[in-house]
């Protein structure tokens, strides 16, 4: 079996993008192929999840292997002082697959690098969230029918927000234009800006949220104030109710804005929004299942006419 773990998006090619794509759009097709017989998965959240576990584990049942696992760590020996090392090597005695997401940033790259078990990263702290990232390329390929040339527009938490960072690399491939709309507080990461700017990639850096930007964008992607990565919840009060998007806001938008969140929503998108032809975020998340089964397959290295 070739192991390759996907644990970042500044791993994968244009190339691949596209053929994981490729493979999404296949599974849309054939969601229930079962490749994954006599196969089990461990699902591995040390952080509170609901649309990422439960669509890797949704992926991994219609794909008709087994799934093992926990979705909070204070049922597992890691509250009694079992370290990530030893857990992932206990983990890859039982499993042909580990999927993790850790509080730690970085600790998914650590994962792979102690089993011979794939691993896939399904967040790290504040730093990468590649598979949200993967339906995410898809979802915007779905509702503009190219990935290339266009403008996106990333609200919200741009600090923390690990979609935000891996998507951005994610797009790098494609000739995007980026605006970036986010409080003082809660800017996207100078390393993000390098890493654009020696891609001569354009972006501008807002912080009002204006009709002016929504109506050049082809892409709306909205993200919610992360509370769990503050460390002084006074701060967080300051700016979590700091861009609510309200359906009159989009009355110039173009015809082909899509708007995405890759969700929990809290405030930030305005319920009159959800039944606006444009609001794409519920059927975001289903895409999940489909662009997760291609990255399952990727790493297990099945090919979907298996
Ligand atoms: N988008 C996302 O990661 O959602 P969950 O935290 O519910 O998995």
């Amino acid at each position: 079996m070739k192991k390759e773990s996907f644990v970042s998006v500044a791993d994968l090619t244009k190339e691949d993008i596209n053929r994981l794509m490729e493979k999404a759009a296949f599974f849309e097709t054939n969601p229930n192929r079962k490749l994954l017989e006599n196969r089990v998965c461990a699902t591995l959240f040390f952080e509170p999840s609901t649309r990422t576990r439960l669509s890797f584990e949704t992926a991994v049942n219609r794909l008709g292997g087994r799934v093992i696992g926990f979705s909070d760590a204070a049922t597992t020996s890691s509250s009694k002082g079992e370290t990530l090392k030893d857990t992932i090597k206990m983990v890859s005695n039982y499993a042909d697959l580990i999927i993790m997401r850790p509080y730690l940033e970085g600790a998914a790259r650590y994962a792979s690098e102690v089993t011979d078990v794939p691993v896939i990263n399904a967040g790290d702290g504040a730093n990468q969230h590649p598979s949200q990232t993967m339906l995410d390329v898809y979802s915007i390929y779905k509702t503009q029918g190219s990935l290339e040339n266009l403008t996106i527009a990333m609200v919200g938490d741009l600090k923390y927000g690990r979609t935000v960072h891996s998507l951005i690399v994610g797009m790098s491939h494609f000739n995007p234009k980026f605006y970036f709309i986010a409080p003082d507080e809660l800017k996207l990461p100078d390393i993000y800006k390098q890493f654009l700017e020696e891609k001569a990639i354009p972006y501008r850096e807002f912080s009002d949220f204006s009709e002016d930007v929504i109506n050049q964008s082809d892409i709306l992607y909205m993200t919610r104030v992360q509370r769990e990565r503050f460390t002084d919840l006074m701060e967080y009060e300051k700016v979590k109710n700091i861009y609510i998007l309200k359906n009159s806001m989009l009355d110039k938008s173009k015809d082909n804005l899509r708007i995405l969140h890759p969700l929990p929503r809290v405030n930030e998108i305005a319920y009159d929004v959800d039944d606006n032809p444009k609001a794409y975020y519920f059927e975001q998340a289903k895409n999940g299942v489909f662009a997760r089964q291609a990255i399952i397959c990727n790493v297990l290295g099945i090919k979907s006419d298996d």
